[in-house]
């Protein structure tokens, strides 16, 4: 496995290798001994229920994976928004320290906040307020400082998602190439600018209820109807069950260890972030599947969803861990 090499382009070596468009908050984690009945957590109203473990720290997907990526050894800038606060120091003092450069701005609405309550089963409901991430316009991005390689764009909603829509236009006049990881609600609300973006999208990575909100199932034949949308390599994850991933030749199949999960958000931001990490660096889609499980598989262990996001030698390291099946693509059934 080589080095990262020095990105060229007209001679000259870009500022960025990546930089990924979305959404910066504090997380708090609750850990309840609530039970799940029938995919519900059911809280009595006008009772006090003991929380077990408390714990806080700075998530948001934007954020997590511009993190992965630096920790994989990418020159890597944010862009995104937080508040005038406390909540938006603690994000930039921390991007900071993971040596990640913030290309946003600092919004009038307050940073996004998020309470991330685990079930006794370690399955998790969110509350979010999203504030200042959803107030990113394209207007006011200096797009002279975006001097990048690849976009990694995560979900983004209202403003922030046109300016993600413009901004996918604008990468590809500028053969910037671009990663997406779209959510449900932007896929099933503004479909008709999804597929705008699609059509500039290199490499897309959806769980299977965002396959089947884009193209109405998430089995293998989804590949095919995904990738007449544009993007040539696909990922669809299946949580526990593990990945499948298409780039117009081979379907590569693959299964997580099983580990003992602790806290399971930003599994989805460490898969999709380790994918592309990998494949940008080999070019190799199983390879890359293997690193892709192994962030995901390290940051479930631990709460916190930057803790336990891999170095590229950690991920290369532990790469025989995972086993990848293929099977030929047939674009024609
Ligand atoms: N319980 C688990 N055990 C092992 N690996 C897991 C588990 N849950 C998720 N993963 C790993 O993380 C990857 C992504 O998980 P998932 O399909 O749940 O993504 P997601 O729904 O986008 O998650 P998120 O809610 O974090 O966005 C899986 O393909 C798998 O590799
Ligand atoms: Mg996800």
């Amino acid at each position: 496995v080589t080095a990262p090499r020095a990105k060229l382009y007209k001679g000259v070596e870009m500022k960025f290798d990546i930089i990924t468009v979305g959404s910066a908050v504090i997380d708090t984690f609750v850990e309840s001994r609530i039970k799940e009945t029938r995919g519900e957590m059911l809280l009595p109203v006008g009772k006090k229920l003991l929380v077990n473990h408390l714990g806080f720290a700075t998530g948001g997907s934007g954020a997590n994976t511009a993190v992965a990526f630096s920790r994989m050894g990418f020159k890597t800038g944010f862009l995104g928004k937080v508040g005038k606060d406390e909540n938006g120091e603690m994000i930039l003092k921390e991007l900071k320290k993971e040596k990640v450069e913030f290309l946003g701005s600092i919004s009038r609405e307050p940073t996004g906040y998020s309470i991330v309550i685990d079930s006794k089963k370690r399955d998790r409901t969110i509350l979010t307020f999203r504030g200042a991430n959803e107030m990113l316009s394209f207007s006011e991005l200096n797009l002279k400082e975006l001097d990048t390689e690849w976009f990694y764009f995560s979900n983004m909603n209202e403003n922030s998602f046109d300016t993600e829509a413009k901004l996918a236009e604008w990468a590809n006049k500028h053969g910037i190439k671009l990663a997406f990881n779209p959510g449900s609600h932007i896929i099933n609300s503004r479909r008709k600018d999804v597929l705008k973006i699609l059509r500039y999208t290199d490499i897309l990575v959806v769980n299977e209820s965002e396959a089947k909100d884009l193209v109405g199932r998430f089995d293998e034949k989804a590949f095919k109807k995904i990738m007449k949308l544009g993007p040539k390599i696909v990922a669809i994850t299946y949580g526990e069950k593990g990945a499948k991933v298409c780039n117009e030749l081979w379907i590569y199949v693959t299964k997580p260890n099983k580990v003992k999960v602790i806290e399971r958000t930003g599994a989805g931001d460490a898969f999709a972030s380790g994918l592309v990490a990998a494949h940008i660096k080999l070019g190799d889609v199983e390879a890359a599947m293997k690193v892709a499980t192994l962030n995901a598989e390290s940051v479930i262990q631990q709460r916190g969803a930057k803790v336990g996001l891999l170095s590229w030698h950690q991920a290369v390291r532990e790469m025989d861990r995972i086993k990848v099946n293929k099977k030929v693509f047939y674009r024609e059934s």
